[in-house]
């Protein structure tokens, strides 16, 4: 048997509970009984971040399978249709497309996949957010791999010592780029620095061996308007020259700040927390991440660790509750509600559009207060 192993993170929010902040426990046993069918999976682990239901598979078709996306799909029409049953909020709202096309991508589900060659022991993180975007990922993508600050092992570690490969996507233009770290590192930030657009797809070493990928579906830009933020997962392989995990759980002690937040249209803190405890509920958040840890052996998925449960993590939390509040005070105003640009694929061109008769040009002195003044 190869000994190649892929690892596939398919996940969808199709209906919350209580409006956009959990999953109900039915949905999750749903998608358990559904997994536990398929032969073709080596594992699987169902979970949640917020209201989006995360499917954790390992199996040895590949990426972008099609019977693995397939049955993703199926099972989250399955999951749907309870979720219509109990009237949930935005029941089946990140199933784009009417029918199953081959791939999930570019049908709104978020996809993170990898295919790698089993180490002798080979620990993985898995990622997920909620009330976020995929470049939300960039800021600790960047840290881990890039940045000897966070990670020593770049500067002791022989094995890391020549960097790495950033593969990064433009969302809008759907193009993509790849820079060598640390050479291009300049070069790598104007970009990435600009996460509503840019996304860190997957970092790779210097001889191509895969050690982290992202999901990077824009939902709007793919339905053309606004139909939520697309809350995003990260896998990333740890350890033997890669980073070590406290490595890749070390950006997370300093919660960035993200957009998606409230109405997809506010930036907030990114607060590392359980997977208890992933559940937004001050206005809407603040966004949240979930890291769970596993060893893969033989395909099988020993685990997972809940690693932000950690006490390790509290003052992150407590940091990240601090500047919530900041960023609240600012109430419709920027940096806390995003800019214009972001604001493109929110539901304000809405309101946009309709005042947008009400303008006149700046010398017209025709206006509704020189009529008052009459
Ligand atoms: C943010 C999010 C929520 C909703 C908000 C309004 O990503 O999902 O903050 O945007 O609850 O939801 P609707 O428009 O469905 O009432
Ligand atoms: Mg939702
Ligand atoms: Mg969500």
């Amino acid at each position: 048997m190869s000994n190649k192993i892929t690892l596939s993170v398919i996940k969808a929010d199709i209906g919350g509970f209580v409006g956009h902040s959990s999953v109900r426990p039915e949905l999750m046993e749903k998608a358990n009984e559904c997994l536990a069918k398929a032969e073709f999976l080596e594992d699987f682990h169902v979970t949640h971040v917020g209201d989006d239901l995360n499917l954790i598979m390992t199996h040895r078709l590949g990426e972008e399978n099609q019977q693995v996306h397939q049955l993703a799909w199926n099972t989250f029409l399955a999951c749907t249709e309870i979720a219509k049953k109990m009237k949930l909020y935005g029941a089946g709202q990140d199933l784009l497309a009417d029918a199953f096309s081959g791939n999930v991508k570019g049908m709104g589900p978020g996809v993170a996949e990898m295919e790698f060659e089993e180490r002798k022991s080979e620990p993985v993180i898995v990622f997920a957010a909620d009330k976020t975007e995929p470049g939300a990922w960039n800021f600790p993508l960047y840290k881990i791999f890039a940045d000897p600050f966070n990670t020593i092992g770049l500067v002791i570690d022989p094995k890391m010592h020549e960097g790495f490969l950033f593969e990064v996507h433009d969302l809008r233009e759907n193009k993509k780029v790849v820079f060598s770290l640390p050479e291009e590192l300049y070069d790598l930030l104007v970009f990435i620095g600009a996460p509503g657009r840019f996304a860190v797809k997957s970092v790779y070493k210097k001889d191509g061996t895969i050690a982290a990928t992202s999901s990077t579906q824009k939902l709007n830009f793919l339905a053309g308007k606004y139909v939520g933020k697309d809350d995003p997962v990260c896998i990333v392989r740890c350890q033997s020259g890669l980073p070590a995990v406290g490595e890749v759980l070390e950006p997370f002690a300093n919660p960035h700040l993200v957009s998606g937040w409230m109405r997809g249209s506010h930036s907030g803190p990114l607060m590392p927390v359980s997977v208890k405890h992933s559940n937004p509920t001050r206005f809407d958040g603040p966004p949240r991440v979930i890291g769970l840890g596993f060893q893969i052996a033989e395909g099988k998925l020993i685990g997972p660790q809940d690693f932000f449960e950690d006490v390790a993590y509290d003052k992150a939390r407590e940091k990240a509750n601090e500047i919530a509040n900041y960023m609240r005070s600012l109430g419709p105003f920027e940096p806390h509600r995003l800019n214009l640009d972001e604001m493109e694929y929110t539901t304000m061109p809405g309101v946009l559009n309709k005042l947008k008769d009400r303008f006149a040009d700046i010398d017209d002195s025709s206006d509704e207060v020189a009529a008052a003044k009459e």
